[in-house]
């Protein structure tokens, strides 16, 4: 994962013209690796594409988002009443639509009960 849920696709470096990266699909691969296809042919034909810019390594993660972000972070590490997730620790999130508990940080996620649904969590959660 990056540090703005953002992959990086695209020059590695201003110092590495000829070297690129497409990476931190966080379980979005499928489609993620197609915008990286599209990304790299482009710039490796030195092509103008609307989207490099987004997902460019070199971009500034200096973004509102991220402090929003890293607050909710730090606000779950120290709420000692939330259920956490078994994975790393993280507060999990319950999701009214999916009637499930989700984990914000890799993506885990948990039934009502507290059942793993799907990983990187190895075990079920107490909830
Ligand atoms: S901490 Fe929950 S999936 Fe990693």
């Amino acid at each position: 994962m990056t540090l703005d849920s953002v992959p990086y696709i695209g020059q590695y470096s201003k110092h590495t013209p000829d070297l690129f990266v497409a990476t931190g699909f966080n379980k979005w691969g499928m489609t993620s690796s197609m915008v990286a296809a599209q990304i790299l042919c482009d710039l490796v034909l030195e092509k103008k594409n609307d989207f490099a810019e987004v997902f460019s390594p070199s971009r500034s993660i200096l973004k509102p988002q991220v402090f929003v972000n890293l607050g909710e972070t730090l606000k779950t590490f120290v709420t000692p009443t939330v259920p956490r997730c078994p994975h790393l620790g993280c507060a999990l999130k319950w999701n009214k639509q999916e009637h499930s508990w989700d984990c914000p940080c890799h993506g885990s996620r948990f039934e009502k009960d507290g059942k793993l649904i799907d990983n990187p969590a190895m075990e079920d959660a107490n909830v």
